[in-house]
């Protein structure tokens, strides 16, 4: 991992540069970083802001032999290599709310899109982005973010070494993807619970179709996001927990 790291000064977007390197036969592992996005993207098609030099705007192609259903899978791992980095590095207490944003003292700090090209039933290549918003002050969060979205500098009033985090992103990424290729999600799920945000308390799940007060129970033996309603236990692929 990160043998071949491309480095460009401004892009649009690193995930499209890296969907760009596949074409151009990039290998498994390339590393895509960006000091600044014009276009950054976020999940949902929402935007993602990229400022010069203010945080990690970085894209990495992988090509795991993993049918395409555990994709989403590897979205929980890359939380858990964030939120374990992130702890060890600035000593802060992350916590990520399911699947994987990155939350310090209740406000997002991270994200990560995760985009797969697939075909019969296999996975041609993934690409995980990752956002980490790190040191922007106050000032330089956008107005209507304030409430929701922080950075590391806010959060601890010290300002942090780039490429340094990057550099531990990258070492424990390498180790936890080898890992989980080697033994399956077990330990990840692991490691993502004792990270999960708001895990036993009752938090508004919202689905496509609907939405309700359950109690988040953790995550299923397949990353899954357990939580009850009406009684019952509901296993989810896709939704979203909010609290207040
Ligand atoms: C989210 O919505 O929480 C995911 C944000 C992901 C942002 C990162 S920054 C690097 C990579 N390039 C992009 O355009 N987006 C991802």
């Amino acid at each position: 991992l990160g043998k071949t790291i491309i480095h460009k000064s401004v892009t649009p977007s690193t995930q499209q540069v890296a969907h760009q390197a596949v074409q151009e036969d990039a290998v498994h592992g390339t590393v895509i970083i960006a000091d600044e996005q014009t276009k950054g993207k976020g999940r949902m098609n929402r935007s993602w802001h990229s400022a010069k030099g203010k945080g990690i705007w970085m894209s990495i192609v992988l090509k795991p032999e993993i049918p395409p259903h555990l994709a989403p899978q590897l979205t929980l791992l890359s939380a858990t290599i964030l939120a374990e980095t992130l702890a060890e590095f600035t000593a802060l207490e992350p916590k990520i709310k399911w699947p994987n944003d990155i939350f310090i003292h209740n406000k997002k700090t991270a994200g990560i899109l995760t985009e797969m090209q697939a075909e019969q039933d296999q996975i041609q290549y993934v690409v995980i982005g990752m956002g980490i918003n790190v040191n922007q002050d106050v000032d330089e969060i956008p107005e209507d973010l304030r409430g929701k979205a922080t950075s590391l500098q806010i959060e601890s009033t010290n300002s942090w070494n780039i490429t340094e985090l990057i550099q531990h992103i990258l070492v424990k990424f390498e180790d936890a993807y080898s890992k989980y290729i080697e033994n399956g999600f077990s330990d990840v799920k692991v490691i993502w619970e004792r990270y999960g945000y708001k895990i036993g308390e009752i938090v508004t799940i919202k689905t496509m179709r609907e939405s309700w007060k359950g109690k988040f129970l953790g995550i299923a033996e397949d990353g899954a996001l357990l939580t009850t309603k009406d009684g019952e236990i509901k296993k989810l692929y896709s939704a979203e927990i909010e609290w207040n």
